[in-house]
């Protein structure tokens, strides 16, 4: 057993943790929409075609935002395609993952989903091979009120009310050779004011999201941020940053140290829209929207296989990435990340909702369930909520082929609006226990809720639908805490929730 030692203060304020982090991410590729979320004529169908198992998962896994329609589809899309009677709705082919787009589930049904999930919106325009004016015509279409073309259509196809949709993405990756209509940031920076200027025009009290670098090791990364920026300052509210991290070698100390890259990441992009907000001498501070991040590297050949034999495919097993124990605590690590920045990251979306890599699966026709990185997920959105606070953590620390001097102990705090207090903390060492001592004096009188534990002896432990309770949480050991001190065990490779209530 080490000991490490963990100081909490409630003057140690990061900054308030927008909801949105929660968010999560639907792009119309793989199994994510069709076998999904929609899939009518499932025994679980409801009247809309909706997948209630999968609501019912969803619902519980707390998630606050859906980024949609994508992703690489968005920069092939046309937004019209899928609006209207369903059946006569245009089949399109989608070269960014080439498969067969049937279009009946669009803008309406989106936007009824998220009704019934309790989501909010956040819609992503195409910017790779449209433009300005179908931007501007789309926000018309979802959110002005009436008595134009584009919003008396709307209503024409049964929405009477405007859907409101706050939240908008300014393309995707736009920066990536893959990405169709690929722009040179100069290219896309202008493209981005322009598009966001007539969409703000439109509705001024959306916010919009321009894209950032598609990883943290893209060769133009911080140059496209700083020249993007430079051109459409004034007109964006926020930067993207995606990120996915795998293990292909099994180097679990390199994988689970993996968030050192991410804080780095986040830490260089705030600091470009901060050099960028000086030069520029404005008073508006951008902010980052971190709206795609996971673990990704399971499905790779599995896709090449699945793509050789049915190219144009429809609804085809994509990027079904099965998470093993292991991920969920690097997944646990990129939550905490994201809640140490809660100053700068507003938004954050977990690639993908179900199916591709995602939280939920389902068989066609059959059962859905919960992967191992539902649950430190479903524990970060449920009690992630409140102000950050920024732990003091003294915690031996390891080397490794990637990374040196990485804390075993990796932690997150926060402070809810009734007094109460949870710590989240993963503890990265392959061989020992952590015996974590607790001064959490200035809070006065709190008593250790609960302790909660994802913890499996074997890190390829996966979730399937036949064994869907394999990796589950369960009670952890505890310890002791008593007048703002103690002492609790945190075992080794563990995801832990420690919840202090005040007395
Ligand atoms: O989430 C899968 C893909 O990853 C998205 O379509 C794209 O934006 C990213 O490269």
């Amino acid at each position: 057993m080490q000991n490490a030692k963990l100081t909490l203060d409630r003057d140690f304020v990061i900054g308030p943790i927008d909801p949105r982090l929660y968010g999560s991410f639907v792009e119309h590729l793989g199994r994510c929409v069709y076998g999904g979320l929609y899939e009518p004529g499932h025994p679980a169908a409801d009247e809309d075609g909706f997948r209630t198992d999968v609501l019912a998962l969803v619902k519980d896994l707390g998630v606050t935002t859906i980024r949609y329609p994508g992703g690489n589809f968005v920069s092939g899309f046309q937004w019209e395609d899928s609006i209207g009677p369903r059946d006569s709705r245009p089949v399109r082919l989608d070269q960014a993952w080439s498969t067969t787009e049937p279009n009946t589930f669009g803008l309406h049904e989106y936007i009824t989903w998220c009704r019934k999930a309790g989501v909010q919106p956040m819609y992503s325009v195409n910017l790779g091979t449209r433009g300005p004016a179908e931007a501007r015509d789309l926000v018309e279409y979802a959110n002005f009120p009436g008595g134009s073309y584009w919003s008396d259509l709307r209503k024409q196809n049964g929405a009477e009310a405007p859907f409101g949709i706050k939240l908008w993405c300014l393309g995707n990756e736009m920066d990536g050779s893959w990405q169709i209509g690929h722009k040179t940031a100069q290219e896309y920076g202008r493209v981005a004011h322009e598009a966001g200027k007539l969409m703000k025009w439109m509705d001024p009290d959306i916010e919009l999201v321009v894209c950032g670098s598609s990883a943290s090791d893209m060769p133009t990364f911080v140059d496209w941020e700083n020249t993007v920026l430079d051109e459409c300052y004034d007109t964006v509210d926020y930067i993207s940053l995606h990120r996915y991290y795998g293990n292909p070698t099994g180097d679990t100390a390199s994988f689970l140290a993996r968030t050192v890259d991410m804080d780095a990441f986040i830490q260089t992009v705030a600091a470009v829209c901060d050099a960028v907000k000086g030069k520029k001498h404005s008073e508006k501070t951008v902010n980052l929207s971190f709206d795609e991040w996971n673990v990704w590297y399971h499905s790779g050949q599995q896709d090449e296989e699945v793509l050789q034999k049915n190219k144009w495919g429809r609804a085809l097993p994509l990027l079904e990435d099965v998470y093993t124990f292991e991920d969920a605590l690097l997944v646990g690590s990129m939550l905490m990340t994201l809640i140490r920045h809660a100053d700068r990251v507003k938004i954050a979306c977990l690639a993908q909702l179900v199916n591709v890599i995602a939280p939920i699966m389902t068989e066609d026709g059959g059962r859905a369930w919960a992967q191992t990185i539902y649950y430190p997920f479903l524990h970060a959105a449920r009690f992630g909520r409140g102000t950050s606070l920024r732990p003091l953590v003294a915690s031996p620390a390891y080397d490794c082929s990637e990374y040196r001097n990485v804390p075993y102990l990796d932690a997150a705090a926060v402070l809810h609006e009734d007094g109460g207090v949870t710590v989240f903390c993963v503890n990265r060492s392959e061989e020992e226990g952590i015996s974590l001592e607790l001064d959490f004096r200035a809070f006065g009188e709190l008593s250790l809720a609960e302790h909660i534990l994802l913890h499996h002896p074997d890190v390829q432990a996966v979730n399937t639908a036949d064994d869907p309770d394999r990796v589950r949480p369960e009670p952890g050991p505890g310890g002791t805490f008593e007048g703002g001190r103690g002492r609790v065990t945190i075992p080794a490779l563990s995801w832990n929730v420690l919840r202090f209530a005040q007395k």
